[in-house]
């Protein structure tokens, strides 16, 4: 008994009684051509799988810095009525580097859904079709965005009204300093966020891209400043024109 065991438990392939086994082999041929075919599969994969991976997910880690700026005064916007602004959205690239926004009050009878907090005590929408990207039109007569390429329309808060979009318009965080601190009067526009059909939060998302469900899972935040933009880290707006503050 003690040399049977001693011999199932032995490393070499003969003395397990293992079939075309060779005296002081520990493993078969069989079982290592079986590891080398394996391991140089995996190479492959990964050698294919990794760049693609790293392309798709890599913008989730990528932080792009913005800076607050100054879109107009409280008294430039009425909470009926939006007001075309030209914003700069890359800088040090001139014209290249510009957008457009339409920026209104909030109205809280209108604008009951989604976050009310100090970051949207003014609406601004992005101009980019959330279907791929043309620039969008408001029509003032229609309180409605109208996307020229292929027919999206837009509701008065940026929801999808028809056409292929895949959810509402993007937005800006805005902030207007309150009475007593430094900057009150003015409204500064932040970064660019992305919003599902109730008009919740999600950091910035491609055009195509939808946020209900489970669309919200598959596609990887773009550079942004937040993986999930905290209200909580974003800095607040650093100057003042006229100020030096
Ligand atoms: S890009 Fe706007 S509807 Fe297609």
């Amino acid at each position: 008994m003690p040399a049977d065991r001693h011999k199932q438990t032995s490393k070499y392939t003969a003395d397990r009684g293992m079939p075309g086994a060779f005296e002081g082999e520990t493993v078969t041929r069989r079982r290592f051509m079986e590891a080398v075919t394996h391991g140089a599969g995996g190479i492959a994969a990964a050698a294919f799988g990794l760049p693609a991976l790293g392309f798709a997910i890599g913008p989730i880690f990528k932080r792009q810095p913005f800076q607050w700026q100054i879109i107009g005064t409280t008294h430039d916007f009425s909470e009926t009525a939006y007001v075309t602004k030209t914003i700069t959205i890359v800088e040090g690239i001139g014209e290249a580097g510009k957008s457009i926004a339409y920026v209104r009050k909030r109205n809280p009878a209108i604008d009951n859904q989604g976050p009310q907090d100090q970051w949207d005590q003014y609406i601004a929408l992005s101009s980019r079709c959330m279907h791929l990207g043309c620039p969008v039109r408001y029509v003032e007569a229609a309180e409605r965005f109208i996307c020229p390429c292929h027919g999206g329309v837009y509701n008065f808060r940026g929801e999808v009204a028809g056409g292929p979009p895949v959810r509402p318009l993007d937005r800006f965080y805005t902030y207007s300093p309150p009475a007593g601190h430094p900057g009150h009067g003015y409204v500064y526009l932040g970064p660019r966020y992305s919003v599902n059909s109730e008009l919740q939060r999600f950091s910035p998302r491609d055009p195509g891209e939808p946020l209900d469900g489970i669309g919200q899972y598959l596609y990887p935040a773009r550079a942004s400043t937040a993986i999930r933009p905290s209200i909580a880290n974003l800095p607040l707006p650093p100057t003042i024109p006229g100020t030096g503050s």
